[in-house]
């Protein structure tokens, strides 16, 4: 469905020197390589995450993937499409929607940005209706069609946004960091609403985001970049078996247990009562249960990985 091959990108962008005039006609260029050469593959409704930290080429990926950007070398290749020749058949089955910049028309209601839509991607009035009807009634936010953009909160926006650019119903989405800037519970909408739309439209979605919290709910695969480079690509789940040598075990006490014999269980993390939290080695847990069982008076006890967040850390340390 996606194939990129070698793909690379370099940006040059002009540097300033004391002189405009040597500047003028001796001008030098600083080079970037935002994206070094990367190469994978996505089959048909697949949702992968595309993670790095900032500058990491994430965006720079998306925009040659979509045809905004022409790569310095390398190929996609989209449902037989060279998303560079900017088809619009091939253009019908993509969209690119961006958290930080917006397409819809500041002064007017959404719903005129749809129509707009609506006739740049030919779709019928029935489908039109249907489609905005679907998507406001997921998002619940079909007051918000008729109000003025720049009347609506961030997270408002960021819901017409997303049916703006659902419209033509694409089957390939590129979504960079739709939930940025937005409160956790608005990130849980647009989150449930991607998750039903990659699930009712059988789409084929890449999402970056910096909120692990993101990807763990979306993405069974991930894709990590970092310097333009491609880190890791694998399983999430393979992700924490490989890097996550640990687990961390949270006991909650009945009552007050004195530090030593807290402690003859291993040293722990961290001590609050009730609540006493060890971090072991995978393969130790049964015997530390064991002594947990023995030694400590408790009334629960959950066993659970690594946050994600840490071994993403772990992995950009290596
Ligand atoms: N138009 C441009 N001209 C020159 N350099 C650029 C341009 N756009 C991006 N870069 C550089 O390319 C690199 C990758 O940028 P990109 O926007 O792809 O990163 P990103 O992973 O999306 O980061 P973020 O998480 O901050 O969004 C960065 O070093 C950036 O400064
Ligand atoms: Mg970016």
């Amino acid at each position: 469905m996606i194939k990129v091959g070698n793909l690379t990108k370099i940006y040059k962008s002009p540097v300033k020197g004391k002189n405009f005039l040597t500047d003028l006609f001796n001008r030098q260029y600083k080079e970037t390589k935002a994206v070094d050469n990367i190469s994978f593959e996505i089959g048909e409704n697949e949702l992968v995450g595309l993670i790095g930290p900032n500058g990491a080429g994430k965006t720079t990926t998306l925009k040659m993937l979509s045809g905004i950007l022409y790569p310095s070398s390398g190929n996609v290749n989209i449902l037989g499409f060279n998303p560079f020749e900017k088809n619009y058949k091939f253009l019908e089955k993509i969209s690119f929607v961006m958290g930080q910049r917006n397409q819809l028309i500041w002064d007017l209601p959404a719903v005129e940005t749809f129509y707009l839509n609506k006739e740049i991607y030919n779709v019928s009035e029935a489908r039109f209706k249907k489609a905005v009807g679907d998507l406001t009634e997921i998002l619940r936010a079909k007051d918000l069609l008729t109000k003025p953009v720049k009347t609506l909160s961030l997270g408002e926006r960021m819901k017409m946004e997303l049916i703006a650019g659902l419209i033509h119903n694409p089957k390939i989405i590129f979504f960079d960091e739709p939930t940025i800037g937005l409160d956790i519970f608005s990130q849980e909408v647009i989150r449930d609403f991607i998750k039903q739309y990659h699930k009712e439209f059988k789409a084929t979605i890449i999402l970056t985001s910096h909120y692990m919290e993101d990807v763990k709910r979306l993405a069974k695969r991930l894709i990590v970049i970092n310097k333009g480079k491609i880190l890791y690509d694998g399983l999430l789940k393979e992700i924490v078996e490989k890097y996550s040598q640990e687990k961390q075990v949270v006991v909650t006490l009945e009552k007050e247990v004195d530090a030593k014999t807290l402690s003859l269980v291993g040293k722990p993390l961290s001590y609050t009562f009730p609540k006493v939290i060890y971090k072991f080695n995978r393969s130790r847990i049964p015997e530390k249960i064991n002594l947990i069982n023995k030694l400590l008076p408790y009334i629960d006890l959950t066993i659970d990985e690594e946050p994600i967040e840490e071994i993403i850390k772990t992995l950009f340390r290596e």
